[in-house]
Formats: structure tokens, sequence, C-alpha cells
């Protein structure tokens, strides 16, 4: 039986690209999202991977579409928690509410369904957990205290459920990507994009797919030997 993988955020940007990627290499798969019914719809049209609308930073929600996915799907063995946000803004102008909602969107959200799946990949003594954390949490960046404490968290999480899950073979990794060529980026001004282009050492922005190929990698059956470990996929920009 094809195992099944829960991809959060997963209909669109590097989510879509690391949903159809665990499909082509035979898991079944469920793709989450937080609104944009028209790229879910869209995106299931093109690809045939159902999707489910749920907010992974409420615990309640996650805990109601767990029980609906393994209903309907079966046990989830693999979780990669890909959902994240940016709300951006020096300290001088950051509030509390864009604090909160980075923090329990991007960090919040891997403690609920990695807590979710926790218990039934424990006792079927299988599970691959991926988190997708950022370059930006490794090495901070100006104007991102709450994205940077989210997924430097990420990292910290990872390395730490990895301890507990290793005698149960259940996997935790991170991926902290780089600059990837998504919305979250073209969001950013151009002439700050060039200058972020500028200083990877690759000369380009990732593409989704470069971030889709690691959890893949770390996803696999028979990767039952890397645990805890951050994978660097950043074009050699931050060498960690
Ligand atoms: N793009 C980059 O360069 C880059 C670099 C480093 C790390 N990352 C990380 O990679 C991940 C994906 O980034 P991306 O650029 O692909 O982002 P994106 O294009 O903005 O997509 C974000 C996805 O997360 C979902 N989402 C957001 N808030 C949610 C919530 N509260 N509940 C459920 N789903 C939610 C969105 O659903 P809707 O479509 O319904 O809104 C969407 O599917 C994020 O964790 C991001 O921090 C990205």
């Amino acid at each position: 039986m094809a195992r099944l993988a829960l991809v959060t955020g997963g209909q669109r940007g590097i989510g879509a690209a690391i949903s159809e990627e665990l499909l082509k290499a035979g898991r079944k798969v469920v793709a989450s999202y937080a609104g944009n019914d028209a790229a879910a719809a869209a995106f299931t049209e093109r690809t045939g991977i159902p999707t489910i609308k749920f907010d992974v930073s409420d615990f309640e929600a996650c805990r109601a579409a767990v029980a609906k996915v393994e209903a309907e799907h079966g046990p989830i063995e693999i979780l990669v928690n890909n959902a994240g946000i940016t709300r951006d803004g020096t300290m001088k102008r950051m509030d509390r509410e864009m604090w909160d909602a980075v923090i329990d969107t991007n960090l919040g959200s891997c403690f609920n369904l990695a807590k979710l799946v926790w218990d039934g990949m424990s006792s079927r003594k299988f599970g691959r957990i991926v988190n997708i954390g950022s370059i930006n949490g490794q090495a901070g960046q100006y104007g991102q205290v709450n994205y940077a404490a989210a997924k430097s968290g990420i990292h910290g999480f990872t390395k730490a459920l990895a301890q507990e899950g290793a005698r149960s073979g259940i996997t935790v990794n991170a991926i902290a990507p780089g600059y990837v060529d998504t919305e979250m980026v073209r969001a950013v001004p151009e002439d700050v994009l060039q200058k972020i282009i500028a200083r990877i050492p690759v000369g380009r922005l990732g593409h989704a797919e470069d971030i889709a190929r690691g959890v893949c990698f770390l996803t696999a059956d028979d990767a039952d030997f890397i645990t805890g470990s951050t994978l660097s996929i950043n074009g050699g920009q931050h060498m960690y």
C-alpha cells in the first residue's frame, strides 16, 4: 500500500511542488491549504491530488482535519509541515499581532500536526516528518524577527523531536530553503530581489522543485538513518 503524505500549504508554491514530487515517488498525497479555494481547485484538477482546508495554527482545526484525512485516506505516515506566512516589519513597526500570527502559523503548526500524528506513527513504528524552515531562521534577516524566530524554532523543534522518534522508526528532519521563486518572494521589491540574487553563488533563485527533491529524499523508506538534520537548499548563499 502506498504511504500517505499530508503536505500543509501543499497546493501552491513550494508545497505544490512537494505534493507533486511525492505523488511521482509513488506516495498518496493530501494537500492542505488555508483559504485560497481557487488555487486548491485548480491544483486538484491539474494533479488529481485532493485538498483539505483548515488553519494549521488552530489545534482543534488540525485535530478535526487529521481525523478526516485518516478516515478517508488511511494513516498519515509522512507529514510535511510546509505552510507558512510572513508579516514583515522592523521592531519599531511590528506589533504583537504580527508576531503571534507568524509564530502560530509557522511554528505552532509544526507542534499541532506532529502531535496529532505522533501516536499513530509510534505505534506503527514508521514515520517521516519534514519541517520547512528557512535560511532566514539560520542567518536572521532585517525586518523579520517574527519569521526568523519561528524558523529558527523549527530547527530546534526538529532536533529535539528527532531524539524522541529515533527508537520508534520516526525520522524528523528540516529543510532550510534559500530564496525560492514563489509568490512569497515575488512580493519582495524588485531592487531588493536583485540584490538578493547577486548574493547567491549559483546566480539564481531556487525553484520549488529544488526543495521538493529534498523532501522526497528525506521521506524515502530507506532514509531511516537520517534524522535531526537540517538540509540547506540555498544555492550556496549560507553555508551552515
Ligand atoms: N519562497 C521562499 O523563498 C521561501 C524561502 C524559505 C522558506 N520558505 C518557506 O517555505 C514554505 C512555503 O513557502 P511558499 O513560498 O511556497 O509560500 P506561499 O506560496 O505563500 O504558500 C503558502 C502556503 O501555506 C498555506 N498557508 C498559509 N497560512 C496557512 C494557515 N494558517 N493554515 C493553513 N495553510 C496555510 C497557504 O494556503 P492558501 O493558498 O490557502 O493561502 C499556501 O498553500 C513556507 O513555510 C515558507 O516560510 C519559503
